[in-house]
């Protein structure tokens, strides 16, 4: 694929990614290495998530969704449970008004029934905030797993049906995507998973059908903006067929 000169003077080159999912997977080990509790590791790599939503606009991206929570990590311990969920709320609570500023568009994605309902009305209220913003949409994962958001999807197609606004003929691909907390998003080009973990962990199994992937031995809290630009060089000489023939 053609880099080529964003038509905005960013300074920026586009890769022909329009949209970057991650992964953000190593912090527990980063602080281990450093002999520190698992929570520094988590903030640091709050920190970093910051920097790579500001590189996303010149790096010709404008859609970056990220794992920050999956249904399965409730299965830690209540103090790094508790400690993560604090994390994400300052962190989104400090960053919300900066972000909108530089005209990001937060979203949230995943089952919010199960969060703090503090922490769900912050999350509103910052999505409504920051809806007029389209410089880049950014999305965070938290209370994920894509086989709940399946199931939910199943289950949404399923009163439908038994309500009479659904045919059960009509429901494809379309009428399943629709249904999902990604509705109406496009699909990630590319899936980065950093820390040398080479399994997608119940993150965006339908949407990602497609997607290229990209295994990072980086952990989390190392990732810089250089190492996803030099990802998005490389995948911009990757070819995809969908399932057709080599020309
Ligand atoms: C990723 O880092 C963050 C979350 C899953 C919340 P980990 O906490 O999984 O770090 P490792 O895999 O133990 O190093
Ligand atoms: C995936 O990382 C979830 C997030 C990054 C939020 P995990 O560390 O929880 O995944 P596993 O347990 O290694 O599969
Ligand atoms: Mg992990």
């Amino acid at each position: 694929m053609a880099v080529t000169q964003t038509p905005e003077a960013t300074g920026g080159v586009d890769y022909g990614v329009n949209h970057v999912a991650i992964i953000m997977d190593g912090n527990g080990r980063w602080a281990k290495n450093r002999g520190w509790p698992r929570l520094v590791g988590h903030r640091r790599g709050a920190e970093r998530v910051k920097e790579i939503v500001r590189a996303c606009p010149e790096l010709g991206i404008r859609w970056l969704t990220v794992y920050a929570f999956s249904t399965e990590n409730w299965k830690r311990s209540t103090e790094e449970v508790l400690g993560l969920m604090g994390i994400f709320a300052r962190y989104i609570e400090k960053e919300a008004d900066g972000m909108s500023a530089e005209g990001v568009r937060l979203r949230f994605i995943g089952a919010r029934e199960r969060l703090d309902p503090r922490l769900q009305a912050l999350m509103a209220g910052i999505e409504e905030r920051t809806a007029p913003n389209t410089r880049l949409n950014f999305n965070v994962a938290i209370n994920y797993g894509g086989r709940d958001e399946l199931r939910r999807a199943f289950a949404r197609c399923a009163r439908d049906v038994a309500e009479g606004r659904l045919d059960p003929e009509a429901v494809n691909d379309a009428a399943i995507s629709a249904r999902l907390d990604t509705a109406g998003m496009p699909d990630p080009d590319l899936v980065i998973r950093t820390s040398g973990e080479t399994r997608t962990s119940n993150f965006l199994p339908w949407q990602a059908a497609y997607a290229e992937y990209e295994f990072s031995p980086t952990l989390w809290p190392d990732f810089t903006p250089e190492e996803l630009g030099r990802i998005l060089a490389n995948f911009g000489c990757r070819e995809r067929r969908f399932g057709g023939a080599k020309p």
